[in-house]
């Protein structure tokens, strides 16, 4: 309503407002306002009267029907009249879908335990399973590593929710250690890139004493991996300063090298740390720039 107390006629309507009241034509207007004298003949008069009451009759009505039919405004008197459908779960057109945060622990993102179906054991370690796009290159990695002199030894590979509870809570009530500090450490149960089958812990054949240890990082077998693994799809997950939180784990890699590894990784940290995609980059190595030429 406006301040006249009569409704307003939406501006997409511009064929309705020529019917506004105060458009009504001049000819009707002016016989409204015009005084009853003797000299003007009764008929007529009365004519236009009832024109006009007959226009207000119809016409009023008729706009009401039309603006109860039109798209609500979210004016207050609009949506105390007639509430507007909640329109916020039908997708708008080329519209992105809203990124729902996903919710961390302590700097760890959730992951679900990859489908048994799914999971195949290393064939020179079957205590150690992997999802078999992962295990596959995994294999031809350590092929060429070997052709380097390199022993890379998997020490962890799928573990289940189970199994991650008890790295958490059995080792941190083992070791009396705070709940922030165990997580710098160890992701919760639920947590853990262990679940999805394509992370793995990996360590050196002739440095078994500095497994899952920092000092993994002194290693022929690191240095190899540093060089080697991005050509097989496996980076590091938790390099020094990551923007979780987490401890430097130069042990820890992830398979990242087909759709679904990436969206697992990906997409749930791009989610969490808000970030946006990478721009393109320069090439920063000499490698690099003979790929691109
Ligand atoms: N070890 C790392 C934190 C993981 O399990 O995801
Ligand atoms: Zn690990």
């Amino acid at each position: 309503m406006d301040d006249t107390g009569l409704p307003q006629i939406p501006n997409e309507f511009p064929e309705l407002s020529a019917l506004s009241t105060e458009d009504i034509p001049v000819a009707v207007r002016h016989a409204a306002e015009r005084p009853n004298s003797s000299s003007v003949p009764q008929k007529p008069l009365l004519l236009v009267f009832g024109g006009a009451i007959a226009l207000v009759l119809v016409v009023v009505p008729l706009l009401m029907a039309v603006r109860s039919q039109a798209p609500s405004r979210s004016t207050p008197a609009a949506t105390s009249a007639s509430p507007s459908p909640d329109l916020s779960s039908v997708p708008q057109s080329g519209a992105q879908p809203a990124a729902t945060p996903v919710p961390s622990v302590l700097g760890h993102l959730p992951y679900s335990e990859a489908p048994a179906s799914e999971l195949e054991a290393l064939s020179q370690y079957p205590a150690i399973k992997l999802r078999r796009s992962a295990l596959k290159k995994l294999e031809e990695m350590t092929q060429a590593a070997a052709e380097d002199g390199v022993t890379l030894v998997p020490i962890s590979g799928f573990r289940t929710e189970a199994e991650q509870n008890e790295l958490f809570f059995g080792v941190k009530a083992e070791r009396g250690q705070q709940t922030a500090t165990r997580a710098a450490l160890s992701a919760p149960p639920g947590y853990s890139e262990h679940h999805t089958g394509y992370a793995v812990d990996l360590g050196d054949g002739d440095r078994s004493d500095a497994d899952l240890e920092f000092t993994f990082e002194e290693t022929k077998a690191f240095k190899w991996l540093k060089d080697h693994a991005a050509h097989y799809s496996f980076e590091m997950s938790f390099p020094k300063n990551n923007p979780m939180g987490v401890s430097y784990e130069p042990w820890h890699w992830r398979f990242v090298g087909d759709r679904q590894s990436l969206e697992t990784f990906y997409r749930a940290e791009e989610i969490e740390t808000g970030r946006q995609p990478p721009p393109a980059r320069a090439a920063t190595s000499e490698a690099e720039t003979d790929a691109v030429q």
